[in-house]
């Protein structure tokens, strides 16, 4: 019988690449995804070598519209499921709303948001039959803290993950299906996140203790979707914040938002 298979989709960098060795370090199986091929097979020889687990690497631009079948048929050619699913391709559009072409949003939307969501459809039908299903979608502190001007859609789309990760797991709870589904919200970690998107420099300014290292983020998103925890925010800081901004009067999160925001968010 072969190992249990988790998918993993932005496993070339940052988080997902420490997802892909921490399930592999616990014996997984790995399919990872994203659009460097050549990212993906030095990680796959890595932990084929490293931990003996079986890989699959299937390079895919999750903007494009076919690529969630196309994942799902190399997959299934290779005879394989997925026991549990790692949403984490993701990526910051810098500037406004105002300042950014359609076709960007529209692909953003597409990357962060319809490719998770048609994964997670498309994936808990199996999951479902066979009774097991570990789903963590990557979403962000940023989907509790009010919205801010510039990368508009960042926070929308991070707080669409959170309430969709609730809404499925409760669903799958209800069914009685070993089925669980969480949102992992980290806050700054040390990743190329902040390279891709230009803000690497503003967001260096931001004090030490507010980072945290991709180990103990990813370590959290396994631990809780173990446990079952719809929500996962990990470390003390990002927890507090997370408190912060649902205890806080709704004007005065805004205004903190105003002003900070402009510390880590590009507008142009
Ligand atoms: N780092 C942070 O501070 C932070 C905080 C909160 C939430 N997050 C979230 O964490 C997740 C992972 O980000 P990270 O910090 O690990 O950033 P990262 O190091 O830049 O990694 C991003 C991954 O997403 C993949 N990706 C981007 N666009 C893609 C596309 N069109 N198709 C397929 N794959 C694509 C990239 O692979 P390719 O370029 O090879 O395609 C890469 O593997 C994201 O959802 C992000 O929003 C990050």
């Amino acid at each position: 019988m072969s190992n249990r298979l988790a998918l993993i989709t932005g496993a070339s960098a940052g988080l997902g690449a420490e997802f892909a060795r921490q399930y592999a370090a616990k014996g997984w199986d790995v399919a990872l995804t994203a659009r460097r091929a050549d990212r993906l097979d030095k990680l796959a020889r890595e932990l084929e070598e490293k931990y003996k687990v079986a890989t699959l690497v299937i390079a895919q631009d999750l903007a494009h519209a076919d690529s969630i079948d196309t994942i799902l048929y190399e997959l299934k050619e290779s005879g394989r499921h997925a026991d549990a699913l790692v949403n984490n391709a993701g990526y910051g559009l810098p500037g406004t709303f105002f300042n950014t072409s359609w076709e960007e949003q529209a692909q953003f939307i597409r990357v962060l948001y319809t490719a998770p969501i048609e994964l997670v459809h498309k994936l808990l039908p199996g999951m479902a039959e066979r009774n097991f299903g570990r789903i963590i979608n990557v979403a962000s502190l940023a989907g509790y803290a009010p919205g801010s001007s510039g990368h508009t859609l960042y926070a929308s789309v991070k707080a669409g993950m959170i309430k969709f990760s609730e809404s499925v797991h409760a669903e799958a709870q209800a069914a009685g299906h070993d089925i669980h589904c969480s949102a992992l919200c980290p806050g700054f970690t040390y990743t190329e996140f902040h390279d891709v998107n230009g803000t690497r420099e503003m967001a260096n300014e931001s004090p030490d203790w507010m980072w945290m290292d991709a180990k103990p983020v990813v370590e959290a998103g396994i631990d809780g979707v173990t446990r079952g925890r719809p929500v996962v925010v990990p470390g003390a800081v990002n927890k507090g914040v997370a408190t912060l901004t649902r205890i806080l009067p709704e004007p005065l999160g805004r205004e903190i938002m105003k002003r900070q925001g402009k510390r880590f968010r590009k507008m142009e």
